[in-house]
């Protein structure tokens, strides 16, 4: 009987351990409705009548973050701004006003088309080679405005065989083209990697007078994946600040005839515009996804800016309970039970884009049941307190490829919807 009361005991005790076990590791319940800034601009999308998946910019937002990049830049370095992050031209217009610039670097044939035709005094470098078939349709299909490409846009070439082609070009079309070679700095996306190819393509431009050469261009986003271990990172980045002096170097000791027009040493990018200052071998930095900052630009060196593009939506439909669909809804039970984050839903109007759902917070993708780009479920405790016809607001993890998904862009200024903005067309 002694043993029988002891043996109870026991697993009554096991059992109470596993309890506070399970107790102790089950997610603790969080949520909130939207705060200030995102109740605000709920009120002020409903007041507006809008009804389907917005892109909000918040220009003061972009305007003090413009203004910090500027600040850090502190003119000793050109500014270059990034199309294809930018994609809508007023943007574009506002921020090379507010920095004084007019470069740009541009990564397709259609965005190229379109900048150079509506906004002809710009000066554009090409952020990638493009086939030269391309570049064949880009002198093909331009019809004069006041654009002179032998004068104001850069091709980026990453190869001798590249050269080549363009060098055709230059002559089926009887016109100078300006050049600019892509190094590789560390990154090895692209670009020229030895000293013996860069002193070959060196070569080729001596040869050929309808080419000419306007610059080099290192993109260093790399570094800053670098495992800061071991001193790794650093090295990362000093190796890719001299590959670009040896580079440089290589060019200006080939005997290539330098132009009067003072030639463009490209590099940065958001992640790295912080790093240069302007006493290395680069004149230039390029910059785009940080003025709106998506999440994937959440880094230390980014820190004082803020994000000021969000996606809002429509809630279609809101439920204290998360069910599953019929023959799984068991599932979703055991889920609720499991986490207090997963008890009520929301289907929002569109889904599924390069997004995180922010505000309010505490909601999350369902990892039950998969993302929709037509309504899209989502998770959270109920605390949101989100009704039918309320906005859910996404932060994009990049703004390329995402900001023209919305049609016209809505621009919030001083708290007030102030104006639309034309998105660029969604086009590669
Ligand atoms: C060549 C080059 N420079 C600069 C950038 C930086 O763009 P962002 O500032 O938007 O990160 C990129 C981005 O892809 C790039 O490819």
């Amino acid at each position: 009987m002694a043993t029988t009361t002891r043996r109870h005991f026991l697993i009554g005790a096991g059992a109470a351990t596993v309890a506070a076990g399970v107790v102790a590791v089950r997610p603790g319940v969080h949520g909130a409705p939207h705060q200030a800034y995102f109740a605000h601009l709920n009120k002020v999308l409903k007041d507006a009548g809008i009804g389907t998946p917005t892109l909000v910019l918040d220009l003061d937002r972009v305007r003090a973050n413009a203004q910090r990049i500027s600040a850090h830049i502190g003119g000793r370095m050109a500014l270059r701004l990034v199309n294809k992050s930018l994609p809508c031209l007023l943007l574009l217009d506002e921020l090379s006003k507010q920095c004084g610039t007019n470069r740009q670097m541009v990564f397709s044939l259609p965005y190229l088309q379109l900048l150079t035709k509506e906004r002809p005094h710009v000066n554009v470098l090409l952020g990638k080679p493009l086939p030269v078939a391309a570049a064949a349709a880009y002198y093909r299909e331009r019809t004069a405005n006041g654009f002179e490409p032998a004068r104001q846009l850069q091709w980026l070439i990453d190869t001798p065989e590249r050269l080549a082609q363009y060098r055709n070009l230059a002559h089926e079309l009887r016109t100078p083209i300006q050049v600019n070679i892509e190094i590789d700095v560390g990154l090895h996306r692209g670009g020229v990697n030895s000293d013996d190819t860069l002193r070959h393509m060196a070569q080729q431009i001596k040869e050929e007078p309808l080419l000419r050469w306007a610059g080099l261009m290192g993109y260093d986003a790399h570094t800053e994946k670098v495992p800061a271990l071991a001193g790794n990172r650093q090295r990362a980045r000093d190796h890719a600040k001299a590959r670009y002096k040896e580079s440089l170097d290589v060019m200006l000791g080939s005997g290539l005839m330098i132009p009067i027009e003072p030639l463009t040493f490209n590099t940065g990018g958001s992640p790295t515009y912080r790093l240069h200052d302007g006493t290395g071998a680069a004149n230039e930095l390029a910059v785009g996804s940080a003025v709106v900052k998506p999440s994937d630009f959440d880094t230390p060196l980014l820190d004082d800016l803020l994000p000021a593009a969000f996606i809002a939506t429509p809630v279609i439909k809101a439920s204290d309970h998360f069910t599953a669909p019929y023959g799984a809804e068991w599932a979703s039970q055991a889920l609720q039970w499991w986490d207090p984050n997963q008890r009520a839903s929301v289907f929002t109007y569109g889904g599924n884009w390069l997004a995180q759902p922010v505000s309010p917070e505490g909601l999350s993708n369902s990892g039950l049941i998969g993302k929709s780009s037509n309504q899209q479920i989502l998770v959270g405790s109920g605390l949101q307190g989100l009704q039918p016809d309320d906005f859910v607001f996404f932060r994009p993890t990049q703004s390329e490829a995402v900001l023209q998904q919305f049609g016209d862009i809505a621009v919030l200024e001083q708290g007030r919807l102030s104006t639309r903005w034309p998105a660029f067309p969604a086009m590669a």
